[in-house]
């Protein structure tokens, strides 16, 4: 089995791979925010300008795939993926979810359901907001949203004996892979990464999108696998991640 890899798969047929259990998962789950979706993008404007009117992307959804999101298939599978929790302290797996703002509260209540009993709310703060070309709206969003689930023991962490603050910043980045149109900052996940995992240990994204989890993971010396049911975004973001992986990684 390669180091890194992405399937162009459901997560939930996730037996066929084989893939080892992860020390961390991070997904940025389908918002379900049905016909909303670019309700804080600039692209529900036509060329993002609000003075030219509304694009057709205004009061679409994102794809047709994401109302078929189960957030308890998805706890299912963060259940059995996770390493099992160890008897030693510092060393339990963890999960990353980022989620829109309302989602948190479902996700929490659930993951109790699937042993996933602990959470610390987490806060990505953005020097920036797609929302400021929106003229009705005067208080705009610059933040994102995640919940960090684990079981009983805190996570591994690795901060040098340093806290960190759960309100992290959000790294602008121009690098990053902008194949879905919510794509994740490639150094923010990095810095996640290294905070909750140790180089060789393996990190799941069953939800991939542009791959940048796994780009991210391979970067800081772990391994990753992910899954991504869209066909385009498979085959762009699969491209981009053998292009950036170093041969090292294949083994
Ligand atoms: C919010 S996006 C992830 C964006 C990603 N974090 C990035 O940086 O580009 C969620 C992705 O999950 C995928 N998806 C939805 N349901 C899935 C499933 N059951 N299995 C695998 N992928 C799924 C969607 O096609 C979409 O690309």
């Amino acid at each position: 089995m390669k180091d890194v890899e992405l399937f162009n798969d459901h997560f939930q047929n996730y037996k066929t791979y084989g893939i080892p259990k992860a020390q961390l998962i991070i997904a940025d789950i389908p918002y379900n925010i049905g016909k909303n979706a670019y309700g804080s993008n600039p692209s529900w404007y036509i060329d993002g300008d609000n003075s030219n009117g509304e694009s057709e992307l205004a009061g679409k959804e994102f794809f047709d795939t994401d109302k078929d999101f189960r957030i308890t298939e998805f706890l299912h599978f963060c259940s059995k993926m996770l390493v099992k929790e160890p008897k030693e302290k510092g060393k339990s797996p963890c999960m990353i979810v980022f989620c829109e703002f309302e989602q948190q509260f479902e996700l929490i209540q659930k993951a109790k359901e699937y042993g996933l009993s602990n959470y610390i709310n987490l806060v990505f703060r953005k020097n920036f907001s797609a929302q400021v070309l929106k003229a009705n709206m005067k208080v705009v969003g610059n933040c994102e949203y995640g919940v960090l689930l684990y079981r009983d023991k805190l996570p591994k962490f690795n901060n040098g004996g340093r806290m960190v603050f759960n309100c992290f910043d959000y790294p602008r980045d121009t690098d990053t892979p902008r194949i879905h149109p919510t794509q994740k900052s490639v150094p923010l996940l990095e810095r996640l990464i290294e905070l909750f995992t140790d180089a060789g240990d393996t990190v799941i994204d069953p939800c991939a999108g542009s791959g940048t989890t796994l780009l991210a993971a391979a970067q800081c010396g772990r391994k990753a696998y992910g899954f991504e049911i869209k066909k385009k975004f498979y085959a762009d973001a699969n491209k981009i991640i053998l292009s950036r992986m170093q041969p090292r990684m294949f083994v």
